[in-house]
Formats: structure tokens, sequence, C-alpha cells
């Protein structure tokens, strides 16, 4: 899961997943593309959307992503295009560029949805990227499940 700071959306994306994600053998992790809150909690806002959905990410801390996210994980799922355009510069190989996919394309295909970035604003926006997120999500760990049944 990756946005630009690693401490609103993606933590709560990385969350969200794995909660759902917590019976099957997938390892959910979270990134940033760019390092001002390196090393710090996600946001205070972000804690408090989650625990209200009794989703725990206070120990979560960020970290940048790095071109060996784009080799180890199977999937990048990144939140508005301009993650993408980042993250898109550090793979090496079209097999590492196809790993990465707005998140939102998952719960509405083909629409090149952005999850909007809620730092600047108000606890509402929180909240509203806690829906996008757990919608896609539930698209997300489907998919996993049916891909482990095969
Ligand atoms: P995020 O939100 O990318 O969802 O973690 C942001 C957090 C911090 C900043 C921008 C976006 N910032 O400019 O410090």
């Amino acid at each position: 899961m990756v946005c630009l700071g690693n401490i609103c959306r993606s933590p709560l994306a990385e969350g969200i997943l794995a909660e759902k994600c917590k019976d099957l053998p997938v390892l959910v992790d979270s990134a940033g593309t760019a390092a001002y809150h390196v090393g710090n909690a996600p946001d205070i806002r972000s804690q408090q959307v989650a625990r209200i959905h009794n989703i725990n990410i206070e120990n979560q801390k960020a970290r940048q992503l790095k071109h060996e996210d784009l080799k180890c994980f199977d999937l990048i799922f990144v939140m508005d295009k301009q993650n993408y355009k980042n993250a898109i510069q550090l793979a090496k190989s079209e097999s590492e560029k196809e790993k990465i996919q707005l998140i939102l394309n998952s719960s509405n295909p083909g629409s090149n949805l952005e999850v909007p970035d809620p730092y600047y604003g108000g606890d509402d926006g929180f909240q509203y990227v806690f829906e996008l997120l757990d919608k896609a999500c539930e698209v997300i760990k489907n998919q996993l499940e049916k891909d482990f049944n095969e």
C-alpha cells in the first residue's frame, strides 16, 4: 500500500487489508513515496478512524518506498496518480511496472479514481478515505481468496 507520506492513507489501507486477510498467507505492508515522515506513527486521525472500526494501526512506522519493494511484493496498490508516477519511476522492468495499480481500480475497474489526500482537511475526510479503502480492500481480499483456491 503506497501513498505520499505513509502516515494517512496507506497505513489505513495496510490495517484494513491485513485485518481482512488475517486468515490468508499474505504479507501486507505500506510505504510512502516521500521521506518526510519516515519513522513516524500514523497520523492520529488515521489511528482514530481505524480504532472506530476495531483496527489498530498505532504501531506502524512510516518508511519510504524502495526498488526492493517492487521486487519483493506481488501487488503494489497506490492511492493516487502522483504516487503511481513516483512508484513507476522506481521500477526496473515491465513486470515490476505491471504490479503497480491504483487501488480504487479494484472497486471501480477502469475508473482511475484516486483516494484523496486527507492530510490538510478535517476528520470527515479520514472517514471518507476509510470507506473508499474498505470497499477496495474487500474486493482485493476476495480476489486473493480466489487466487489461493485455484
Ligand atoms: P498521506 O498524506 O500521503 O496519505 O500519508 C500526507 C501526509 C503528509 C503530507 C502529505 C500527504 N505532507 O505533505 O507532509
